[in-house]
């Protein structure tokens, strides 16, 4: 594997094969000194132009844990601010001996672009509205821990599709891995055609939560929304959050999902949010070895972690 740029390019076999690697880091990651040589000697620069928490933690954490060196570039900070173009950026980053560079940008296919910019491994942390591949392997990852497989797995994603990179890449990769997958959402914030996604719709989300084994909340990404996609956020809380009445309806073994940052009390109630069903703290936590795996299949050479 060169890049990570779309759960695409991986298939089926490719995600299999991180998520595989992936127990092994989670082993070391418990170890005392999570930390293994892998990556000495390398370099892995983030390059975010989007605000961003657990993505740009996680990747720099995984880096450190291989040993590899960080680099990290704030957009506020930098000479973005005097109008530098993403193509110099770039250019310059690459000239200081690079060996990966993560990107996340607001505009979707950036990475794509990157990627002809530079011979640096480039590492596709969220583009647009379009992808974000390492959220999708993380989330197979935690599905499999609790359930073992995602084969035969009915998994609702429910919210805000429309503007959400992190549904259009687990809708690839779940269905990659055999679950059937249901978007819930009203209308006005399912994408304009879903021509090509093998997907259900559904507008009725207390009709499919019983019969859910993984209900995977979006965030309201009110940032990207340029007009008013609904009546008021109350009401979309009434019809489609995962409120502490609706809970009551999922199954004992329903697993509760949420990429993070979550808007507690509008698509996700506070107190549902730590019940003992909700993984998004485990999500998080495997999303460390998720992309231990990713940078070392990526940079690392001839299999050996090194120790
Ligand atoms: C997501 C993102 O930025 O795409 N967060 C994340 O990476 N965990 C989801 C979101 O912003 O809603």
């Amino acid at each position: 594997m060169r890049h990570l740029l779309s759960v695409a390019d991986l298939g089926p076999d490719g995600i299999e094969e991180v998520l595989r690697l992936t127990d092994n880091f989670v082993e070391v990651s418990a170890r005392a000194i999570p930390r293994v040589p892998a990556l000495r000697g390398k370099t892995v620069v983030s390059l975010f132009y989007e605000d961003s928490t657990r993505t740009r933690l996680s990747f720099e954490t995984a880096a450190k844990r291989l040993n590899a060196d960080t680099m990290n570039f704030s957009v506020s900070s930098s000479s973005v601010n005097k109008g530098e173009s993403v193509r110099d950026t770039v250019t310059t980053i690459a000239a200081m001996g690079v060996d990966a560079i993560v990107v996340r940008h607001s505009s979707a296919g950036v990475p794509w672009q990157v990627a002809r910019w530079t011979d640096a491994a480039v590492l596709n942390a969220g583009d647009g509205w379009h992808e974000h591949p390492t959220q999708a392997l993380l989330d197979c990852y935690t599905i499999r821990e609790r359930r073992g497989s995602l084969a035969g797995l009915r998994v609702a994603i429910v919210g805000d599709v429309k503007h959400s990179r992190v549904a259009r890449s687990n809708v690839l990769a779940f269905s990659l891995l055999g679950a059937d997958v249901t978007l819930v959402a009203p209308p006005t914030l399912l994408p304009p055609s879903l021509a090509g996604w093998p997907v259900a719709v559904s507008h009725d989300l207390d009709d499919v939560l019983p019969k859910a084994d993984v209900v995977y909340l979006l965030r309201m990404q009110r940032e990207r929304q340029t007009e008013a996609l609904l009546p008021s956020l109350r009401e979309y809380t009434a019809l489609y959050g995962l409120t502490r009445d609706r809970a009551k309806l999922l199954g004992d073994d329903t697993i509760v999902m949420h990429p993070g940052p979550m808007n507690r009390g509008v698509e996700i109630a506070a107190e549902v949010a730590d019940l003992p069903g909700a993984v998004i703290t485990r999500q998080v936590a495997n999303g460390v070895a998720v992309r231990m795996a990713v940078l070392f299949l990526i940079l690392g050479s001839g299999g050996d972690l090194g120790g």
